[in-house]
């Protein structure tokens, strides 16, 4: 608890104290005293492959949301996404006035939460099996929408469930970068009040949106992309991965300890042809690349070529480090540039200003209506990513 006071995810004493009265280790009877406590999530169930499908988050997440949520005594607050503790968290910040729900696609799990949330003494908040595209009208509207698993995009039923003043907070994915955004209704538009990097299980159900891979070498090197791919040549890309690499490098420094997310954000905003390079943990794939962020790293991608964001140690800073591009393909050199040439903007422009604004509009915005940014449309929304 005080470790999560002292990084800075847990900010207001309401929040603290629902973190001191929840016993966390009754939401997380599977593992010992210490994994209940520990700063990481519980796993509580997998899937056939071993993939993680429901969990009880990490607490310094958790509180980071709650903070971004900014609850008060007496709201209604709808939880997507169950695990029992964090809806337990939100029952304190909402007390007896206020009215908790929370929702899950899967049996397993909201009778697991019911259970726990029962034994925890939490029996007042309302567990719904239903998928979170079409929300829980029954007890609607809410004043927050907590969204506790990966989204891709903003259905119509979370607006329509909505209090006019309320707030959404959603890990929402643009460009494959996933972040948790504190969204609030202005003039029919969603605007952001504040967003953090944060990882989630991804929904499932009707508003599930798989990335599409390109494999460059087996499991251990690939591409994703999210929304829309650029004209690739996959067998071109993955001759190109085996040539010798160009790099180039932006002379722009950072700290070991100093995050980077507004960076990779900027990358994902400002480059055009556009994905994700990730990479295995394997001894080959940390052979063969080298980026920024092995689960994804923005990468300028071209028909045949590629180059996306490294980082090298400078020599004689302490713990200091410099940003630079990798690139293979026939057009390497190019996109080496490109790439070093976004950062050396971000350096310039946007490193020490406010980070950008997500605003999410209705599919059916005209383009000359939107605000200039970049523009990544959804299925039922145009998400815009602005930067003054
Ligand atoms: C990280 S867990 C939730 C953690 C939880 N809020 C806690 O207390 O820490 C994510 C959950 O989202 C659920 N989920 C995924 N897709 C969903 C959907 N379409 N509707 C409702 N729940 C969904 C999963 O089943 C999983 O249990």
């Amino acid at each position: 608890m005080d470790d999560l006071v002292a990084a800075g995810s847990i900010k207001t004493k309401e929040v603290e104290a629902a973190f001191r009265a929840v016993p966390r280790h009754l939401f997380a009877p599977e593992v010992s005293l210490q994994d209940a406590y520990a700063d990481d999530i519980v796993r509580t169930k997998q899937d056939q492959h071993g993939i993680t499908v429901s969990s009880v988050s990490a607490p310094w997440l958790q509180a980071t949301m709650l903070e971004q949520a900014g609850i008060s005594p007496g709201m209604r607050v709808l939880e997507v996404g169950s695990g029992g503790y964090n809806a337990a968290l939100i029952a304190e910040l909402v007390g007896p006035t206020g009215a908790v729900t929370t929702m899950d696609i899967d049996a397993d799990v909201t009778e697991r939460a019911h259970h726990c949330l029962a034994a925890a003494g939490y029996d007042q908040v309302h567990v719904v099996l239903a998928d979170a595209e079409h929300g829980v009208p029954e007890h609607a509207p809410y004043d927050r929408i907590i969204v506790t698993a990966g989204a891709w995009d903003i259905p119509p039923a979370w607006t329509d469930q909505l209090a006019p003043d309320g707030r959404i907070v959603v890990p929402l994915r643009m460009r494959g970068l996933s972040r948790t955004v504190a969204l609030t209704p202005r003039d029919g538009v969603l605007v952001s009040l504040d967003h953090q990097m944060a990882g989630f299980v991804p929904v499932r159900g009707d508003g599930a949106h798989p990335e599409r891979l390109v494999q460059l070498h087996d499991a251990d090197v690939g591409l994703r992309f999210d929304e829309q791919a650029p004209e690739l040549d996959a067998a071109a890309l993955r001759a190109a991965l085996l040539a010798p690499r160009v790099e180039a490098w932006s002379g722009v420094r950072f700290g070991g300890m100093e995050p980077f997310d507004g960076l990779l954000l900027w990358l994902a905003s400002s480059l055009d042809d556009y994905g994700l390079l990730s990479r295995a943990r394997s001894p080959t794939a940390r052979e063969l690349v080298d980026p920024v962020s092995p689960i994804g790293t923005p990468t300028a991608v071209e028909a045949d070529s590629f180059a996306y964001l490294t980082l090298r140690k400078v020599e004689d800073g302490d713990d200091t480090y410099e940003f630079g591009a990798y690139a293979h393909g026939p057009d390497a050199a190019r996109l080496a540039g490109l790439v070093v040439t976004q950062v050396q903007a971000w350096n310039r422009t946007h490193r020490d200003a406010s980070p950008a604004t997500i605003s999410v509009w209705p599919a059916t915005t005209p383009a000359e209506a939107l605000p200039p940014g970049r523009v990544i449309a959804k299925r039922h929304r145009i998400v815009v990513l602005s930067w003054s």
